[in-house]
């Protein structure tokens, strides 16, 4: 079959490797893709937030099957338009999606199907919005409503940190995510996330992860899109991972079916875990990044078929099989990530590091130009590698980074550390 994925960072490079693996897919379209993606497959440079682009595109290329990677064509109803014009698509609709889009839409869904997650309240004006945070005191978390590319979340410590980011938020900082605003209680404990396919009707999970988030090690500095992942997360036990399914996915995917808006994709729950209790701290409507490139690493060639069911509705009909290993992936970043860095800076000694099926480098933000990998972004590669335990995982992938010849370029030395 013909496959075109959408989307350019580690999580598409990491998709467009497992799927190739599959002797079920004969040609692969990633669009846009990046430099490390186009030695595994065909790259097109199209608007993937143009729904009859992509549909366009995709007849012209009689494409069987679209996977879409990141959010925004979600909830530009891409998929919805790929879906209308005939295509298989995994991913949500745009009415879906709103479970990342709008987090006063997911708090609302887990009010109707009695999920655990934070007390809250929602607001439209900043003097409501204050007086709430004064009554209910530091810490608290203020969240713009809409997608803010990560940045919408402000967990205050201080009760001037969070009256600060209710003038910011209705000072139209994050634009309209902003326009309506969220404030949460602080939920205290482990974070980890959790991988489910939900076919509209049956839910399979395909896998737990854990993500970390801060810049520095120890969990130290500002918030980034994730600067590296291991896969499975201890912390979500078996029982602890069944709790989630049983009180939070399965409740709010019926709440979803029955409201008429049903989820078909993957369904990202971001969980905190205090005390052997789960509650939802946020869902996503996509893999996360870079978790799903040790989810890829684990699952391999099994992903196309597992995505395939689960966009045609056959998800009763299918198992995941998984391995009984570990795999980590370490983010290499341009210096001065999240701030303010520089492109252009070249990469050196990626052609002599091993690709097997248990190690590999995914691109995130790099170009090719004149025979040479340029930083092209603040994440810029994934080196990831799996092992029988988590402990060789790491070994393996931190070895790989020895290797790697980029000065401008850094990464966290301490990956892994709360699960070693
Ligand atoms: P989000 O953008 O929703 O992923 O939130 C970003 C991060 O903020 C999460 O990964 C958590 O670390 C933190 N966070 C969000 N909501 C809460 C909450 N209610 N309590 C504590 N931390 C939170
Ligand atoms: N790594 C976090 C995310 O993809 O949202």
């Amino acid at each position: 079959m013909n496959i075109l994925i959408l989307g350019s960072g580690g999580r598409e490079h990491a998709l467009a490797w497992a799927v190739k693996q599959n002797p079920k897919c004969d040609r692969l379209i990633v669009a846009p893709g990046n430099a490390g993606i186009a030695s595994i497959a065909e790259c097109a440079d199209i608007d993937i937030l143009d729904g009859g682009v992509v549909s366009g595109f995709a007849s012209d290329n009689a494409i069987d099957f679209v996977i879409v990677g990141p959010e925004a064509p979600l909830a530009a109803g891409v998929a919805d338009q790929l879906r209308d014009a005939g295509f298989t698509v995994f991913g949500p609709s745009a009415a879906a999606a709103r479970l990342e889009a709008s987090k006063a839409f997911t708090k609302a869904i887990c009010d109707a199907a009695n999920a655990p997650t934070a007390a809250y309240a929602r607001f439209t004006e900043s003097a409501p919005a204050k007086a709430y945070i004064k009554d209910q005191g530091a810490p608290i978390v203020v969240k713009a409503d809409g997608l803010a590319a990560g940045k919408g979340v402000i967990v205050a410590m201080t009760e001037a940190e969070a009256l600060d980011a209710i003038d910011d938020m209705f000072g139209g900082e994050f634009g309209s995510a902003g326009a309506e605003v969220v404030i949460e209680e602080f939920m205290e404990g482990e974070e980890a996330s959790y991988f489910i396919l939900v076919d509209g009707e049956t839910v399979i999970p395909i896998g737990t992860a854990q993500d970390h988030k801060r810049v520095g090690d120890g969990d130290t500095g500002p918030n980034t899109g994730g600067m590296g992942a291991y896969s499975p997360a201890p912390v979500l036990s078996e029982e602890i991972a069944a709790k989630a399914l049983n009180e939070i996915v399965i409740p709010t995917m019926k709440v979803m079916k029955d409201q008429g808006t049903p989820y078909q994709g993957v369904l990202y729950a971001g969980l905190m875990i205090k005390d052997g209790q789960p509650r939802l701290v946020e869902y996503n409507c996509r893999f996360g990044d870079p978790e799903c490139q040790v989810l890829m690493m684990r699952l391999g060639a099994q992903a196309l078929d597992l995505m395939l069911a689960c966009a045609q509705g056959r998800l009763s009909e299918i198992k995941a099989n998984w391995a009984d290993d570990h795999a980590l992936t370490v983010v290499l970043a341009a210096d001065g990530y999240p701030g303010t860095y520089k492109k252009g800076t070249e990469i050196r000694g990626l052609d002599a590091l091993p690709e097997t099926s248990s190690e590999y480098t995914f691109h995130a933000g790099t170009i090719a130009k004149d025979g040479a990998i340029l930083a092209n972004g603040g994440r810029v590669l994934n080196v990831t590698a799996r092992g029988a335990t988590l402990q060789e995982a790491r070994d393996r992938a931190y070895a790989m980074v020895d290797r790697i010849d980029w000065p401008e370029g850094f990464c966290r030395k301490d990956i892994g550390w709360r699960a070693l």
